[in-house]
């Protein structure tokens, strides 16, 4: 037989190539053509979720032997892991989140990457992982942003490049014990706005009946846990319309917490307040507020926020590399049938907006970074 009809059927496939945009939930939220040679996307950038999309590569680094190995490149997706792994039974897995910008200036920037090394590290201790140095870290995250230059969105679209390492147990075993075999994988995939509308005001709900983490539990590492705990209370706020859940304290319920995947700030008085609790995640974008609010000349609070408080609140957000500053338009206290209203219109208040515009204007290079947080990659 000819080699031409294998050929011909080759071509077509090659021509018509797709990638399938799925949420973190395993949805499908579009099918993207790429063009016939792969060099140019077909992306609706200014429309881009906040979900799973496929890039060229990822990078990944092995544990064996006491040691961590040589950073590997895949165009692989999907991982092959024992069934006994520590990661699928024990819960011994831990990820991060950070983002690459692509700039005004045609440069790429990622933003304070070495903080994301160091909260990964606290975590390994807090699992019993092995920690990776912050070089290694680092040396990762920028291959794997330069080998997929061209999922990194255009400047203005609103869109950027998230980044997600994932470090995981995958020695087996049955008793409850750490691995002695881990695998650290980094992908990215091109995101839009984790929250509705990106910089508008958003409603959310404080639901009683659920606690993300304990105040001695695993609240201040990120690792998946607190987030599988988060997912009832989440569906139940989606369900019922707000943005997302707010949590109170697990033990007094009395004092503001957090979002399922974001910290909490409130402005009075001209005062940036933000919780200080042993159960919430240390957010790097809520550091970088806490200085950008005093580099403004704000005073700022780290303390419990007992509820009643919100009352008081000039405005108020949610921050993290996700939701950037999502402002907060009402929290509703459903089991106490309290609705408390920050922004009647709807509108972000005005120094939350100064907040996000510094903080933007660094991540775009068009501010001063004077607190020297931004990486530009070559
Ligand atoms: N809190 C939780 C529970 C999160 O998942 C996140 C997201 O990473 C944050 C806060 C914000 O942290 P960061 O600003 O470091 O992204
Ligand atoms: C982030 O902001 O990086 C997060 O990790 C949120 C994520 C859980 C969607």
């Amino acid at each position: 037989m000819s080699f031409f009809p294998f050929f011909f059927f080759f071509l077509l496939f090659y021509d018509n190539p797709t990638l399938k945009i799925v949420n973190f939930g395993g949805e499908i939220i579009s099918d993207i053509k790429k063009d016939k040679n792969m060099s140019e996307l077909n992306i609706d950038w200014a429309n881009l979720k906040f979900g799973y999309m496929p890039t060229d590569y990822n990078v990944r680094c092995y544990f064996r032997n006491g040691a961590w190995g040589e950073i590997e490149v895949s165009s692989e997706e999907s991982i092959n892991i024992h069934m006994a792994a520590t990661c699928l039974h024990y819960g011994q897995e831990a990820f991060e989140g950070l983002k690459a910008y692509r700039c005004k200036d045609g440069k790429i920037r990622i933003f304070r990457m070495e903080a994301n090394a160091e909260r990964l590290q606290s975590t390994c201790r807090g699992i019993l992982m092995p920690e990776l140095s912050t070089e290694k870290f680092c040396e990762m995250i920028k291959k794997v942003v330069k080998l997929n230059e061209r999922f990194i969105p255009p400047y203005e679209s609103g869109a950027s490049l998230y980044i997600r390492p994932l470090l995981i147990g995958t020695g087996a075993q049955v008793g409850v014990h750490p691995a002695n075999e881990y695998l650290f994988v980094v992908f990215v995939t091109p995101v839009g706005p984790y929250f509705k509308g990106g910089f508008f005001a958003n409603p959310y709900v404080v639901i009683r009946e659920y606690d993300r983490s304990a105040p001695l539990g695993t609240g201040i590492y990120k690792v998946g846990g607190n987030y599988a705990a988060s997912l009832l209370a989440n569906k139940k706020a989606h369900d019922l319309g707000y943005a997302c859940e707010f949590y109170l304290d697990a033990k007094e319920k009395r004092y503001i917490d957090e979002a399922g995947a974001a910290n909490f700030f409130g402005i009075k008085n001209n005062t940036y307040i933000t919780p200080k609790s042993t159960s919430i995640l240390p957010s790097i974008t809520n550091k970088s507020l806490m200085q950008l609010a005093e580099d403004l000349g704000l005073k700022v609070e780290r303390r419990q926020i007992p509820i009643e408080e919100l009352e008081t609140l000039e405005e108020a957000g949610a921050c993290g590399t996700a939701a950037v500053i999502s402002p907060i338009s009402k929290i509703d206290d459903l089991e106490m049938n309290k609705s408390y209203v920050i922004s009647k219109d709807g509108k972000p208040g005005p120094i939350s907006k100064k907040l996000y515009d510094k903080l933007r204007g660094i991540q775009y290079g068009e501010e001063p970074d004077v607190h020297g947080w931004v990486t530009v990659l070559d």
